[in-house]
């Protein structure tokens, strides 16, 4: 019962998460013209290392199709190093508030590189997929896919997707939200949800949804393929 007294908060805490006004804002032509050629000698081609569609690769996650808040707030936090990245801070620092709202929303209105599905029926022994789809209610932590959508394909401005993105890189935000090295993001909800995973938790649950990616990726658009294999 108290549960769903949980969940019910949870939900109506996503629900109040409006876009914000200036997402309308920002011109995607210039957006286009820094994710190819960057900006200056601080700032290089973002497709040099998130892809030439924002697919993300190895080490990189993916941006297309991402929720523009939520990408600009990235990029705000590593401006002012609330967010830590060596590569990643100098390259916002780079940029002005008004290409980083370029930026964000032209990745946002790319089409996604792929679009994965939840395992239909896992089992508690399949820890990752139990953890995504299902959750562990005893220590009060709501399934992932709760908030970032079946299939972790992402929801909305503000709940980015998961699947694709390389299990190392979301081991290392899981770790960072405990450390205190990425900000708490709207309503501090992941900082809750990564204080009450431990080590086999993160790890089971970061191949899960990186292997979600690649099983997808023989569904992506022709020239994506492969592209988010590790
Ligand atoms: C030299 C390689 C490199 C270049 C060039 C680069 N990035 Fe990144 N980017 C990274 C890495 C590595 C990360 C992961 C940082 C972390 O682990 O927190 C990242 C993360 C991000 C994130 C956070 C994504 C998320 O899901 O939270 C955004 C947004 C982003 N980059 C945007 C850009 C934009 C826009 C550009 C071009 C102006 C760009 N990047 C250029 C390497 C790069
Ligand atoms: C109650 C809602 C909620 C739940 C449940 C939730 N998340 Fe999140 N998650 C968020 C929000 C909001 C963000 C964006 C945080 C920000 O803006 O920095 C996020 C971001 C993330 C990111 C960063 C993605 C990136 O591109 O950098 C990872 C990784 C992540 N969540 C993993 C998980 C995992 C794994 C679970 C399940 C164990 C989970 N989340 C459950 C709300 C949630």
């Amino acid at each position: 019962m108290s549960d769903d007294k949980q969940l019910l908060i949870l939900l109506l805490a996503c629900a109040g998460l409006a876009t914000p006004a200036w997402a309308q804002d920002g011109s995607i032509e210039q957006g286009r013209q820094l994710a190819a050629q960057g900006a200056g000698a601080a700032v290089a081609a973002c497709a040099g290392c998130h892809g030439a569609r924002g697919e993300g690769g190895a080490a990189f996650p993916r941006l297309a199709g991402t929720g523009q808040a939520y990408l600009q707030a990235q990029l705000e936090a590593f401006a002012s190093g609330a967010r830590k990245n060596p590569l990643m801070q100098p390259i916002a620092q780079g940029l002005t508030p008004a290409q980083r709202k370029s930026v964000t929303l032209y990745y946002s209105q790319l089409p996604p590189p792929l679009q994965a599905v939840d395992a239909a029926r896992p089992t508690p022994a399949d820890a990752g997929a139990w953890l995504a789809t299902r959750g562990r209610w005893a220590d009060q932590v709501p399934a992932c896919a709760q908030c970032h959508g079946p299939g972790g394909n992402g929801v909305g401005a503000h709940f980015p997707p998961l699947a694709g993105l390389p299990a190392a890189y979301i081991a290392a935000q899981l770790q960072a939200w405990k450390d205190g090295t990425r900000p708490p993001g709207p309503l501090g909800l992941m900082q809750a949800v990564a204080s009450k995973l431990g080590p086999a938790d993160v790890g089971a649950v970061s191949s899960y949804y990186a292997g979600l990616g690649a099983a997808a990726a023989g569904t992506a658009p022709p020239g994506e393929k492969g592209k988010a294999t590790p």
